[in-house]
Order: structure tokens, then C-alpha cells, then sequence
């Protein structure tokens, strides 16, 4: 008898981290995005070194990150330039990204670009 309550409590909190490990693999996104791991595996060890000389960071958090605004973007200027070559596909020139792809870089950016 006085089991019941000390197991019922046991469950459910086994149900929540049972439905944590399991949907957050097989059915959603990880919760927070962040670039280090997230979104830089992405860019190819060729889009970094061909980019890095126009002064397009593509492996480096600080730059990817940068609140800092510009004429075009109200922040995040260079995340938000480096998003609209890939979304326009004309980024890298060689294999545009696929959907799935740039709606982790979206999501990203939606949820805070967090390094
Ligand atoms: C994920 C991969 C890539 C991203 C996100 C990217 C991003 C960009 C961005 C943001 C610009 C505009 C620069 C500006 O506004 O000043 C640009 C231009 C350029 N990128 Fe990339 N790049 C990628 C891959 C590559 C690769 C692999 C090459 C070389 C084979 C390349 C060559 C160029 C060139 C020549 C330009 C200037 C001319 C143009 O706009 O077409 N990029 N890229």
C-alpha cells in the first residue's frame, strides 16, 4: 500500500526522461542550436579556405556570432549574409544546401545564434 505513491512518482519521472532521450533523437532537434556544433560541421574544410580571404569566417564563432548589425541586417550581420547566399543557393557554387540543412541554420538563428 504505501509503495503506490513512491512508484507512481517513480514512473512518471521515468516516462520524462524516457520521452526526452527518445523523441530528442528520433523526432526533434536538439532544443538549443549552437554553432560549434550545430552549424559549422556544415562548411566544408574548402568553403572555410576559400571564403577566409573575403573576410568570411565561416569557422570561427566570434565572427558567426557578432550581435553587430550592418546596412542590410538590424544584427547578426555576417550570419545573416553568410544565410542568405546559402538560402539563395548561390553559396557554395558548387552543391547548394538542402532544405534540412538550411532549416538548422534558420533554427539556429531563430533560437538566439548561440556560439
Ligand atoms: C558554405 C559555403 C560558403 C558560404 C556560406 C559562402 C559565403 C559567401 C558569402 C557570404 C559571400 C559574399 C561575400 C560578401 O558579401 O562580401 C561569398 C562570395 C564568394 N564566395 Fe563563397 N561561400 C561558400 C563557399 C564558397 C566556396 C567553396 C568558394 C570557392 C570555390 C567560394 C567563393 C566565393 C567567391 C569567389 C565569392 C565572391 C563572388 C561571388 O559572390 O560569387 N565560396 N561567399
Amino acid at each position: 500500500m504505501t509503495a503506490l505513491a513512491p512508484s507512481g512518482v517513480g514512473l512518471a519521472s521515468d516516462r520524462q526522461w524516457a520521452e526526452k532521450g527518445d523523441s530528442g533523437q528520433m523526432t526533434h532537434r536538439p532544443p538549443s542550436p549552437s554553432f560549434a556544433r550545430d552549424i559549422m560541421p556544415m562548411f566544408r574544410p574548402d568553403d572555410i579556405a576559400c571564403m577566409r580571404p573575403m573576410g568570411v569566417r565561416l569557422n570561427n564563432p566570434d565572427w558567426m556570432t557578432d550581435p553587430g548589425g550592418d546596412p542590410e541586417h538590424p544584427d547578426h550581420a555576417n550570419a545573416r549574409r553568410v544565410f542568405a547566399v546559402l538560402k539563395k543557393g548561390s553559396m557554395p557554387p558548387d552543391q547548394p544546401w538542402s532544405n534540412a540543412w538550411l532549416a538548422i541554420y534558420d533554427d539556429w538563428m531563430a533560437n538566439g545564434f548561440a556560439p
